[in-house]
């Protein structure tokens, strides 16, 4: 396998079905080596062959970070996405190598906490695992919410159950069980972080009822990466530095079709959390459509930069400074 710049081949050790949705892959070093260390919270992106083009999905690391023999990440099969989840459930098996890039950490404990509270929805659990795993070592108490459909998916959930016992509350909607957000974060002391990682409703409801319980928002982090999957109308765009117009697809971001393109803007999350793909806009006839947590709202009114990896525009010209 020819690796990209920067990027590590691993193999596939292990698959493991966690629920009708939700594989769990085991990656190791063909060499047998240590992988890169990491900490909780960090994710890896998987490049994932498709024709002469790949799908680059962000993927949280699952396993322990004290132990670097292997990585382990799951991932949701999303019928309605582009189809980088479905070709890592139908194209992956045991034994083939894959390519990832280095682990980066853009949702890290914060190390003054005096409380953690996590609150997950289905996948979004995942971050958390490697979290968690870096509190057993410490004495600062965490709690966690996870709300699930069901029965069917809950399994990710009872794992941490088991280990963290009565820290780890499970809401399943099949049995009626409700998360409220406002309760959990009433009446905290002062010090408590709260994490969120789920649906975008999710997200929202909870930045929203951190806000009514006076929370300060330095104190809530959240991660999503689930906007990338989001398309819209085509467009085009031009990279001023090498002159190049690429088409962007409706089922494309900006910068898979750059990728595609056989061009690079440089990435961390690809969904619009990091800023490293901030890209300045030279020229524009048209509106941008922002969907990035990065830019301000008034660099959004001001069209003056984008994000590649989740923004589009709807334009008859784009030209940016790549
Ligand atoms: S890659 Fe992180 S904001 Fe675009």
């Amino acid at each position: 396998m020819s690796l990209s710049a920067g990027t590590l081949g691993v193999c596939v050790t292990k698959i493991d079905e966690v629920s009708p949705e939700i594989r769990r892959f085991t990656l190791a070093s063909p060499d047998g080596r240590h992988l890169p260390s990491f900490s909780g919270g960090s994710h890896v992106v998987v490049v994932i062959p498709n024709g002469d083009a790949a799908f680059r999905n962000p993927y949280s690391l699952m396993s322990s970070p004290y132990d670097t023999s292997t990585y382990q990440i799951a991932v949701r099969r999303d019928d309605r996405g582009r189809g980088g989840s479905m070709a890592m459930h139908r194209q992956v098996r045991e034994g083939d190598l894959l390519e990832i890039t280095p682990p980066v950490n853009l949702f890290p404990l914060v190390k003054q906490a005096r409380l953690h509270i996590f609150i997950a929805g289905g996948i979004g659990i995942t971050p958390f695992f490697s979290q968690l795993e870096e509190l057993r070592l410490s004495d600062v108490p965490f709690e966690v919410h996870l709300a699930v459909r069901g029965a069917a998916h809950a399994q990710l959930g009872e794992e941490l159950v088991a280990i963290f016992g009565d820290r780890v509350h499970l809401y399943r909607a099949d049995a009626g069980h409700r998360l409220d957000t406002g309760a959990v974060l009433a009446q905290r002391p002062l010090g408590s972080h709260v994490y969120v990682c789920g649906p975008d409703s999710m997200i929202q409801s909870t930045l929203a009822c951190a806000r009514e319980n006076g929370w300060t928002d330095s104190h809530v982090h959240y991660e999503r990466f689930l906007q990338q999957s989001s398309g819209g109308d085509p467009f085009s765009v031009t990279l001023a530095r090498s002159g190049i117009t690429v088409h962007v697809s409706p089922d494309q971001s900006m910068l898979e079709a750059v990728e595609a393109a056989g061009l690079e803007i440089p990435y961390l999350c690809r969904g619009g959390a990091c800023g490293r793909c901030e890209s300045d806009v030279l020229e524009l006839e048209g509106e941008i459509q922002h969907a990035d947590d990065w830019l301000s709202s008034d660099e959004k009114s001001a069209n003056t930069k984008i994000m590649p990896c989740v923004s589009r525009a709807s334009c008859t010209r784009l030209v940016i400074d790549r």
